[in-house]
């Protein structure tokens, strides 16, 4: 473990922002942590995993730590079901690879998110009908002043859309060191007829159509979503980007309403629990309404395929970032009457959008 000085996180996030952290870490156990945490006490501390959701807009005058925790484990199985362990710093996408292979379902959706399991639980992340909440049995954590360890139930974190507690008030208080993922081994084969009846991924299913026909099975589900991401989304190799930068907003009905007459097939998302009276609409149809898709300022744009993420030529500054972000919201603002939240953390918190 080597403590750096004055160090460039710049390969350390996927904005690729170049800001200097005064100290910068990787550690790759419990006792390194613990280390960290004692011998830095009095420090600003900010943990990482594969920065794919943070936005540095200043340098960090604090303590960086990355935290490379690597392993997993099947810790338990029954009839329906296997739980495997992961610790924080696994890759997230390798692990639904992995899972996949094995026919172990639940997670073929989120293939190709980027970043660490312990970003993905504090991030809550979803995609393509699946969430990441609703398939942890537990989340282990340590407690940052009193340097203990033990088990959460996802129903103390508080996670919704986009959110946890460790996003919120435990983002000093708690680190995510591992979680138990509950996986199902489900049918192999899953009839097509059935799923078309979620409208909103019609194209993942007109394209398993195509490619493998009525029957199919996760495998060939995974591979439908990373070629429909390979399509959509941007490659971090050529631009920096944290994918999407806002949260879909949810609006009420007087609004949707007014939203629907101006905007074509704006099909909004299914609400669990809010009820009829709230809508989530995507966030990236409004901006693509606005004509930004493929904008682009100096170092920074939105990306050509898809209004929802900020891209930028790997130079960008936070700063340079964030005033494309207000720009957008902005312009929704003012055209739309909606407004947009970021889903990007934002550091320091007052830079935020
Ligand atoms: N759309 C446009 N133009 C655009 C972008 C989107 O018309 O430029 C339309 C699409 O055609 C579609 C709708 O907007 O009808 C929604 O787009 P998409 O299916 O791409 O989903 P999204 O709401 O933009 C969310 C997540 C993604 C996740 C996808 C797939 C958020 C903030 N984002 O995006 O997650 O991959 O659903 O389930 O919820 C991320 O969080 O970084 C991320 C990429």
């Amino acid at each position: 473990m080597k403590i750096k000085k004055n160090f460039s996180i710049k390969d350390f996030n996927t904005f690729s922002v170049d800001v200097k952290a005064k100290y910068f870490v990787e550690i790759s156990d419990i006792d390194e942590l613990k280390k960290i945490l004692k011998d830095f006490s009095n420090e600003k501390k900010i943990f990482l995993g594969e920065g794919t959701n943070t936005l540095f807009v200043k340098d960090w005058d604090g303590i960086v730590v990355k935290i490379n925790f690597l392993g997993k484990e099947i810790v338990n199985e029954n009839e329906n079901n296997i739980f495997v362990k992961v610790n924080a710093g696994e890759n997230w996408s390798d692990f639904v690879d992995w899972a996949v292979e094995k026919n172990y379902a639940g997670i073929e959706g989120m293939v190709m998110i980027p970043g660490t399991l312990g970003g993905a639980v504090t991030q809550s992340i979803g995609a393509y009908g699946q969430e990441v909440k609703d398939v942890l049995s537990s989340i282990e954590v340590l407690d940052i002043e009193k340097h203990k360890i033990f088990k959460l139930k996802p129903e103390e974190c508080d996670f919704s859309y986009r959110y946890s507690n460790f996003k919120g008030d435990w983002k000093n208080k708690y680190i995510v060191i591992a979680s138990t993922v509950r996986l199902d081994k489900g049918p192999s084969l899953y009839s097509l007829a059935y799923s078309k009846k979620y409208g909103r991924y019609k194209s993942v299913y007109e394209d398993l159509e195509k490619m493998v026909g009525d029957k199919y099975t996760i495998q060939d589900f995974a591979q439908a979503i990373k070629r429909q991401r390979e399509k959509k989304l941007p490659d971090l190799e050529e631009f920096g980007s944290c994918g999407s930068f806002f949260k879909n907003p949810v609006v009420d009905f007087k609004k949707y309403e007014e939203l629907e007459q101006k905007i074509p097939d704006l099909q909004p998302y299914p609400l669990d629990n809010l009820g009829e009276k709230w809508f989530k609409i995507p966030a990236g149809k409004l901006l693509d309404e606005l004509g930004l898709k493929g904008y682009w300022n100096d170092n920074v744009g939105v990306f050509e395929k898809h209004a929802l993420c900020i891209v930028t030529n790997k130079n960008a500054s936070g700063t340079e970032i964030v005033d494309l972000a207000n720009r957008m919201k902005k312009s929704v603002e003012k055209n739309y009457g909606v407004e947009l939240v970021e889903e990007v953390d934002v550091l320091p918190k007052h830079f935020s959008t």
